[in-house]
């Protein structure tokens, strides 16, 4: 009773920090057009909330590329000119990208402050992990490692050979690429519960957790969430180092990460809650971009088509020899699957909405790509919201229409250039980021979404029951790839590989 009185009388302190300090600030020459809105705290929360593109598409008609808006108590500096992006991605020495994501991992994981100095060196450590472990002969590691628990996963969920499953298509993706990335990653049980049992209970508490992301993303403390907390603490008990240590093919990247942290003086719960943070790292995402990927694939009968014959071109010849009926990709094969490939990034063109931060370290003037100014202040943060340029009409025509061969050329290979007003754009599709924060994971990323297609696609005739148009989950914009508001029903049975297929 006494800690939850200290909770509220702490929140309502900050609330009230956080309002004297919105309302006392007040814009000095040289700065964007200053939006505070009425609202004490919240300033012009609701409205960016009940639609972040379209309220930053009006600020931007009515106060131009640059305006620096109040919201949740922190000041945002948003550019909105595609052009300018890469203005600001390229300025990184006034402009910090890890001061507020690891004060939000702190905050919402609950493992140490990274940013506190005495952890600098060794956290420079762990984030050089990422791109020495998620690239290169490691990432194809990692990658053989996915295609193989993908295929003794689909085995077990396989049909028979005539029947046909039903299942939800999201409930079939999240099973199906959550177990195999979790075991890819953290490696496999060598306990006494049935691997499948303890993954479905992983699952769930996985999908409790990030459920909790819109709330905690808006700054409501996870002690107020009980069941998010649980189920976060849950997880977090079955990546204690001890449990890592029982397991068998833990990745390099897991691995090493565990060799750090036990060097550093994290308690147990520390160190599990930062794997914790690293498996939502891994799955938050994928989940629903691969989800997005085999929905759009089989909505669109081109679409479908045109996946088909790249995977039996890469494919054909292959099966009659393999003895163990098992397939190989290799990392020559994946790439050369440009149609795979468009699929992936037209999915994720239209599905995600992440937004970008950098955090102010100095007093600075932020020159944008048309020569206009922007003073900014120490500590304000400078936002990028990629769907104004995945979104924009200027830049991919019909943009709401899913294209599978946006991303291909005339001959079919990958298109690289995408220009606006005839002008060719330094950057154009941004699901993972970019710049000094760009996702480390975006490589192993599309090959797993990849692999899931070419297996699915080649071991099942699949089926959607009941059209209508199907609307992301908008409440989690700004948080990366949104899931779908609903679930659709599937239908899946083993592939002859003599049947005609069919979508409807
Ligand atoms: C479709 C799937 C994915 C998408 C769309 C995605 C997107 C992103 C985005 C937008 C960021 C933040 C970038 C920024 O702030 O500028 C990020 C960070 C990160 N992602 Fe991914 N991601 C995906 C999959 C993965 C996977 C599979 C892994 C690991 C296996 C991963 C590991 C990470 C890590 C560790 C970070 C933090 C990097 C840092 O602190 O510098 N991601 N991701």
């Amino acid at each position: 009773m006494a800690s939850c009185l200290v909770l509220v009388s702490a929140l309502l302190l900050t609330l009230l920090i956080a309002w004297i300090c919105a309302h006392s600030r007040r814009r000095r020459p040289g700065e964007p057009p200053l939006l505070t809105g009425w609202l004490p705290f919240l300033g012009v929360t609701l409205d960016y909330a009940r639609n972040p593109l379209g309220f930053l598409r009006a600020t931007q008609r009515k106060y131009g590329d640059v305006f620096t808006c109040a919201i949740a108590g922190k000041f945002f500096t948003f550019v909105t000119d595609p052009f300018s992006f890469s203005v600001v991605v390229r300025q990184s020495r006034n402009l910090d990208f890890q001061k507020f994501a690891l004060g939000f991992s702190h905050r919402v994981f609950g493992h140490a402050d990274f940013t506190h100095p005495q952890f600098t060196e060794s956290y420079r450590e762990v984030h050089g992990i990422f791109r020495q472990t998620l690239q290169g002969a490691a990432l194809e590691q990692l990658s053989e490692s996915m295609l193989c628990n993908l295929q003794t996963l689909l085995d077990r969920a396989g049909p028979g050979e005539h029947g046909w499953l039903e299942e939800g298509l999201q409930s079939f993706t999240n099973r199906i690429m959550f177990e195999a990335g979790f075991l890819t990653l953290f490696g496999k049980d060598a306990g006494f519960l049935p691997e499948r049992t303890s993954m479905q209970k992983a699952e769930r508490e996985f999908l409790e957790f990030d459920g909790a992301f819109p709330l905690l993303a808006a700054g409501l403390p996870i002690a107020l969430m009980a069941r998010a907390q649980r189920a976060r603490e849950a997880l977090a008990e079955e990546l204690r180092h001890d449990e890592l240590h029982q397991r068998r093919c833990v990745s390099e990247l897991i691995q090493r990460r565990m060799d750090v942290f036990d060097r550093m003086s994290l308690d147990e719960a520390g160190k599990a809650r930062t794997h914790v943070c690293m498996l939502w790292a891994s799955q938050a995402n994928t989940l629903p971009a691969a989800f997005w990927s085999l929905y759009y694939t089989l909505r669109c009968a081109s679409a479908l088509s045109a996946a088909r014959s790249e995977i039996e071109r890469v494919l054909s010849g292959q099966m009659w020899n393999s003895p163990d009926g098992r397939i190989r990709l290799s990392r020559e094969q994946l790439d050369s699957m440009a149609v795979l490939d468009s699929i992936i990034e037209e999915a994720l063109r239209l599905s995600s909405a992440s937004m970008m931060i950098r955090v102010a370290s100095a007093d600075f003037t932020l020159r944008l790509d048309s020569g206009q100014t922007a003073a900014v202040r120490e500590g304000d943060h400078i936002a990028l919201y990629p769907q104004l340029i995945h979104m924009d009409p200027d830049i991919y025509p019909d943009p709401t229409e899913f294209r599978y061969d946006r991303f291909l050329d005339e001959r079919g290979q990958r298109r690289a250039h995408f220009s606006k007003s005839g002008r060719r754009l330094k950057l154009f599709l941004m699901p993972f980021g970019s710049g000094a924060s760009e996702c480390p994971g975006r490589f192993f990323a599309v090959q797993e979404i990849k692999q899931f297609l070419v297996l699915t696609l080649w071991r099942f005739d699949l089926q959607l029951c009941g059209g209508g148009a199907l609307d992301p989950d908008g409440r989690r914009a700004g948080l990366g790839v949104l899931p779908p508001a609903r679930d659709v029903p599937l239908r899946y049975r083993t592939r002859t590989h003599t049947h005609t297929h069919t979508t409807h």
